[in-house]
């Protein structure tokens, strides 16, 4: 008999999401263990032994992992169902067998680059804030932002109370009443771009998102995906950067 484990990582293991997504799961009461509702996170599972279940499907060991790069487009959500009926975007999704999730998230009005798996520890190796896995967005931004500004962003600003870690940016264009900025983060909080352009009095008017580490969309339109290689994966834990810094 396999050796017992904590169910938000047998959840994981299963491909249902992340570790840290699991135990969201949990705490919604939506994981059953033979029959009965766990919201508790010290519960151990012994695969084989005991039936689990999520959403009241039953939780079985996916046989292989997948790896999918989406061009999410505007209007879908991230999350896997929406109380609220929008689309979600594996529904984008056709002939794909395997139960995959979101690595992450976009806003509903953020386009470009999503990561989908059933490999949960890949999901919390890329999630996970030790690893630094770089996001790279292009973002279009009321205004023209002052070189200060811009420096601002680069060096760290206060948000929430926590300090944002150094950004890397490139401005791309600068229009009559909007500019296009490039800007990498390695952090992965909610909203964040948005937040740090509005804290610098120059709001996100859309914003797409180019590249994990260097996994970039490559040619791949709007509301298509591809199944990726290895090799592709490596190109996401690269902290190699994609343009030139600005002042640098
Ligand atoms: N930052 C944001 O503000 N929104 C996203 O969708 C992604 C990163």
């Amino acid at each position: 008999m396999a050796s017992p484990l904590r169910l938000q990582k047998y959840l994981s293991r299963c491909g249902i999401a992340s570790r840290r997504k699991a135990e969201e799961y949990i705490a919604q009461g939506r994981v059953k263990v033979d029959g009965k509702v766990i919201t508790s996170m010290g519960q151990q599972i012994t695969p084989g032994k005991q039936k689990v279940y999520f959403d009241n499907k039953e939780v079985t060991a996916e046989e292989q992992f997948i790896y999918i790069l989406l061009n999410k487009p505007k209007g879908y959500v991230t999350t896997l169902s929406d109380p609220q009926g929008r689309p979600i975007v594996t529904s984008l999704l056709s002939g794909i067998q395997e139960r995959v999730y979101p690595v992450g998230r976009l806003d509903l009005d953020t386009e470009g680059a999503l990561l989908l798996t059933n490999d949960g520890d890949l999901a919390q190796s890329i999630l996970h804030p030790s690893h630094e896995v770089t996001k790279t967005y292009e973002a279009e931004v009321k205004g023209q932002p002052a070189s200060a500004a811009i420096q601002r962003l680069q060096k760290g600003i206060l948000l929430e109370k926590k300090m944002t870690a150094p950004a890397r940016i490139q401005v791309k264009r600068r229009g009559k009443k909007t500019t296009v900025m490039v800007i990498t983060i390695h952090e992965g909080r909610k909203r964040q771009v948005k937040k740090m352009f509005q804290a610098i009095g120059h709001p996100v008017i859309s914003l797409k998102r180019l590249a994990y580490g260097k996994l970039t969309l490559d040619g791949l339109s709007i509301g298509k995906y591809k199944i990726l290689q290895k090799k592709d994966l490596q190109k996401i834990f690269s902290n190699k950067f994609l343009y030139k810094h600005e002042n640098s």
